[in-house]
């Protein structure tokens, strides 16, 4: 694939894996992005997964036809991205390797060697001159591990965005860019909002025409939608006004509330959507939340605590750092219920959030007073 007439595109489409990262479905897979320039010396960028190192390379020999490459950057020494280092090394012993400084570090941990040989140490303003192309160097520190590096093309005018602007998704898969970009962002790098600003803070005095993540499609066109949303994530704002309706349930009693909830806010016009927390992607649900400014969770009380799936979930929010929004709690129990407190008191912790004045408990099942409740619960997610 072409990028430009000296930039291809080497990387490879994963439609096998299950659970990317070891927990996140790929339905429609996922791309391990590498890119090559050609110049007067010529750059890999990236290496892939591990399971795909001979598709990869076959790509690099391909697009290189009679050149050898002289240099491997790597931006980002996950194994997704870093684990055919060593076959590129093998391959071509006469090229460097150019990273940062803790990249290298890490390479003796994965490889057994920082290839000291080899070794290009880069840091931030750092410059690689190709010929007509130039790479400069951006320290991209937790986007999305630490010794992450991006690097802008200034001829060209591309940013190497490393795992910034990713989506699940291989790139034979199409389908629109921003639910799966989401769930990527906010499941992978969601917890690093502050660092993610500070890169964004640097991103925005270059002059940028493409962005190549290691991840989905290059970004070409309005890039401003795409870094306004990564603006939007990454300074933990709501991106919608509307509910996210998070529940679980035992008997079903539970859901009911939930359910109700759901179609008084639907009839009064509010956006809303609804997850069984039992039976959906936790990934999805997770990204939902910070999607929307409010958030109702549902759940039964059990064991004197919150039911299981609710207790994942409130650890999938709060460890990605879950602020700035409204929360209401639905609880249910029949002799002592205390899921609203548990809920309310693990939330209590994050920052900027205001909870609702209406708690809704049920008492084993829905009655009067629960179902009044409900209303006000509504009245309340809808005035505000
Ligand atoms: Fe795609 Fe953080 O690796």
């Amino acid at each position: 694939m072409k990028i430009s007439s000296d930039i291809k595109y080497v990387g490879v489409n994963d439609h096998s894996t299950d659970l990317f990262e070891g927990q996140y479905s790929v339905p429609n897979g996922i791309s391990y992005n590498s890119y090559l320039i050609t110049d007067e010396k010529n750059a890999v960028l990236d290496t892939v997964d591990a399971a795909y190192g001979a598709e990869w390379m076959e790509n690099v020999k391909f697009e290189l036809g009679e050149k050898k490459p002289d240099y491997l950057i790597v931006h980002h020494m996950e194994p997704d991205h870093s684990a055919n280092i060593k076959l590129f090394t093998d391959t071509y012993p006469n090229a460097k390797v150019v990273s940062s400084a803790k990249a290298f570090a890490m390479m003796v941990n994965f490889f057994g060697t920082e290839f000291a040989d080899k070794r290009v140490i880069v840091g931030e303003g750092d410059k690689l001159a190709l010929g007509t192309h130039t790479l400069n160097f951006i320290t991209a520190p937790m986007v999305h591990w630490p010794e992450v590096i991006m690097s802008y093309e200034s001829t060209e005018k591309i940013l190497f965005s490393a795992d910034g602007f990713g989506k699940f998704g291989a790139l034979d898969a199409p389908e629109p860019w921003i639910d799966e970009a989401r769930r990527y962002y906010i499941g992978i790098v969601g917890k690093y909002g502050v660092q993610v600003q500070a890169v964004l803070k640097k991103a925005a005095a270059l002059d940028i025409k493409l962005i190549c993540p290691l991840h989905g499609p290059c970004l070409e066109k309005d890039l401003s939608y795409y870094i306004k949303l990564y603006d939007t994530w990454s300074s933990y704002a709501p991106e919608k006004c509307g509910t996210l309706i998070a529940y679980t349930s035992i008997y079903g009693n539970t859901k009911k509330a939930a359910v109700l909830l759901h179609e008084l806010l639907t009839q009064k016009g509010i956006e809303c959507e609804i997850f069984d927390l039992a039976r959906c992607d936790m990934s999805e649900v997770t990204a939902k939340a910070f999607c929307y400014d409010k958030l109702v969770l549902a759940s039964p009380t059990y064991n004197g605590d919150v039911f299981p799936f609710m207790r994942e979930f409130l650890a999938h929010l709060t460890e990605r750092n879950y602020q700035n929004r409204k929360v209401g709690f639905i609880e249910n129990g029949s002799w002592a219920p205390i899921a609203a407190k548990v809920m309310r008191g693990t939330l209590e912790k994050c920052k900027n959030l205001s909870f609702t004045n209406t708690t809704v408990t049920v008492r084993s099942a829905l009655n009067d007073m629960s179902r009044e409740a409900i209303v006000l619960l509504s009245d309340e997610l809808s005035n505000t």
